[in-house]
């Protein structure tokens, strides 16, 4: 067999045995229902992709004040609740796995779709127009106050109690890419004063707490975070970030978590207050099972694989290009190329 580390099994948890190392990597696609439900088409889309070991879903809101794209789904109600049955079943009846990726956009939500002001643990706000819309710029944030964390950590609770309802086989929390919980790691967004800001292990504490919450709703074992400790994408990194990631990753280790992905477009990139790839970095750091993802090809997976740089290997756009990726890598046929006008449907 030509990759023979990718078509090994895994387990990430008790019981939770992956058929082979090939991860699909979350991707908004912005096709929910107006009422932010997945649809038949959405469906039809996981079903298809269900040979990879493990599914992640598009960023998935845990209340609607969070949303920042259009058309993104929830799981914060019934209907969501019911709708992503309907997914789960049809990945667990292909042989498939599938994580609920949890998702709250922070200072990149917006009153268009909120009816709101969107919230950040500060009032530091972005510029420019917001991606996937026509027309809208990025709002002035306030900072949270106590009551709002305490709300948010309520719901990110219920998200994933209602995750395991809808049948997900657990909960990926994004905290990664510059959103809600990236803006609270990073001290370019955070510029708090009170537990949450100022030190390390402060800017690491909202993570820590929204995990404990999703551990104590759901089998912690089933509970995973993507991570971005390169600050390479919707907000900025500072002189000692690092030391933020090296605190939350220590704190990690003493968690009984299902898996740490590390999230990045290109993932052989280097930044020096890493000392190298991000991957790496968080390999030196942390113990548990890892995923690698960004520009991976089935041959950079295998090798990594192989060299136990990673455990699992996520591809994303390669699973837009190809719903068979899987089987196509395995019988050795061609891959198709992924293109930005495959963003148009949902096939
Ligand atoms: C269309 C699109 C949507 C994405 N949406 C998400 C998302 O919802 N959550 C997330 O963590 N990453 C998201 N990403 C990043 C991917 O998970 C992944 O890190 C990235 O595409 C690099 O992997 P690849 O080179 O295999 O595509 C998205 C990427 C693309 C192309």
């Amino acid at each position: 067999m030509a990759f023979p580390t990718l078509f090994s099994n895994w387990s990430v948890a008790d019981g939770l045995r992956l058929e082979n190392r090939l991860v699909m990597a979350p991707m908004t696609r912005c096709f929910a229902d107006q009422d932010l439900a997945p649809t038949a088409d959405s469906v039809a889309y996981y079903q298809a992709r269900a040979g990879a070991g493990l599914i992640v879903t598009e960023a998935t809101l845990i209340e609607a004040e969070g949303q920042g794209y259009p058309r993104t789904p929830g799981i914060y109600d019934d209907a969501q609740v019911r709708a992503w049955t309907q997914v789960t079943d049809a990945v667990h009846k292909a042989g498939g796995r599938i994580f609920c990726q949890l998702w709250h956009t922070g200072r990149m939500a917006h009153s268009h779709y909120t009816g709101t002001r969107p919230m950040a643990p500060s009032a530091v706000g972005m510029t420019g127009p917001l991606p996937r819309a026509q027309n809208l710029s990025y709002e002035e944030p306030r900072a949270m106050e106590a009551a709002d964390i305490e709300r948010v950590l309520t719901r990110y609770e219920k998200a994933a109690r209602n995750a395991a309802e809808a049948g997900f086989d657990g909960v990926e929390l994004h905290a990664a890419n510059g959103y809600l919980v990236d803006q609270f790691l990073h001290q370019q967004t955070n510029r708090r004063t009170d537990a949450y800001g100022g030190t390390a292990a402060n800017r690491a504490r909202f993570a820590l707490e929204v995990l404990d919450r999703l551990s104590a709703a759901i089998d912690p074992r089933r509970v995973a975070i993507r991570l971005s400790p390169q600050a390479y994408i919707h907000l900025e990194y500072s002189p000692g970030d690092e030391e933020t990631f090296d605190y939350l990753l220590e704190q990690l280790n003493t968690r009984e978590l299902a898996y740490v992905h590390v999230a990045a477009f290109d993932g052989q990139q280097r930044y020096d207050y890493l000392g190298g790839r991000p991957i790496d970095y968080v390999r030196e750091r942390y113990r548990g099972t890892l995923i690698g993802c960004g520009g991976y090809t089935p041959e950079t997976a295998e090798r990594e694989l192989e060299a136990r740089r990673v455990d699992l290997v996520a591809m994303g756009r390669p699973f837009i290009a190809n719903p068979d990726l899987v089987e196509r890598i395995r019988s050795g046929e061609p891959l198709s190329a992924y293109d930005e006008s495959m963003l148009g449907s949902l096939q």
